[in-house]
């Protein structure tokens, strides 16, 4: 019922000559996947490079962060309607990378979800325990708190609208994936957690697994019943092996 989906996420990776190699390789092969859902997000230099090369395949653009801002006097900062303006459909939203080395925090992610989706772009919310907090028994309540700010700056009508990535720190970066009953366990949670709100949105919300996912473990986390589909960083650098994790959607 609900389409994969697989996102890369380039982070503060790429030049030009290497956007426009990965994205020809991957628009070629766009046909040959099937029916999965597939956007890159690059750095904002090379949105509108991305954007040429996906153009007139089923791959979509998406950016990696976004002010909770209107266009004004934000120095540095890239608002909502200018990603929508350079062709994005995609926008994350509170990457782990963003809370831990730049202050995002639940208030901001939450402002960010909002103006987004004012500007109908399609928010992804990432949302993870870090490696203590798994330890302390915690990640629920982690995953939850964070959830539950997003939610109640948007309302629960909007939920619909949103992606959810379910990214464990632990596992970003860092060669360690959560197994697959791990990440079972965390998405089933999510879905819960969005069904006692309102039902038919816990059913069609797509919520991915971010961490480490490659072609060599893609196959067995898609597998699982609450997996909807992958946020992948480093593997998203190489067009076989992004494809790869495509192919076992
Ligand atoms: P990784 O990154 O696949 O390199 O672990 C995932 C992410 O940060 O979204």
């Amino acid at each position: 019922m609900r389409k994969k989906i697989i996102i890369g996420n380039w982070k503060m990776n790429g030049r030009k000559v290497m956007a426009s190699k990965l994205c020809t390789t991957i628009a070629n092969e766009m046909q040959s996947l099937g029916n999965i859902d597939v956007a890159l997000c690059p750095p904002f230099t090379l949105l509108e490079e991305v954007r040429q090369m996906i153009a007139g395949s089923a791959c979509s653009l998406g950016a990696q962060d976004l002010d909770m801002h209107d266009d004004g006097a934000y120095t540095g900062q890239v608002s909502a309607g200018m990603l929508k303006d350079s062709g994005c459909e995609w926008v994350i939203i509170g990457h782990s990378e963003r809370r831990a080395l730049f202050g995002e925090t639940s208030h901001s992610v939450s402002k960010k979800t909002k103006q987004a989706l004012e500007n109908d772009l399609k928010p992804i919310i990432c949302v993870g325990e870090t490696e203590d907090e798994r330890k302390a028994g915690q990640e629920a309540s982690v995953v939850q708190g964070q959830l539950q700010s997003v939610i109640d700056e948007i309302g629960v009508g909007s939920v619909k609208n949103i992606t959810i990535a379910y990214e464990p720190v632990w596992a970003i970066g860092t060669g360690l994936t959560a197994t697959p009953e791990q990440a079972q366990a965390m998405h089933s949670f999510i879905r819960e957690q969005l069904g006692s709100r309102h039902h038919e949105t816990a059913k069609t919300c797509r919520i991915l697994y971010g961490g480490s996912m490659k072609e060599s473990n893609a196959g067995n986390l898609l597998g699982c019943p609450d997996i909807d589909g992958g946020l992948i960083g480093s593997a998203s650098l190489n067009a076989e092996e992004f494809l790869g994790i495509c192919r076992s959607a």
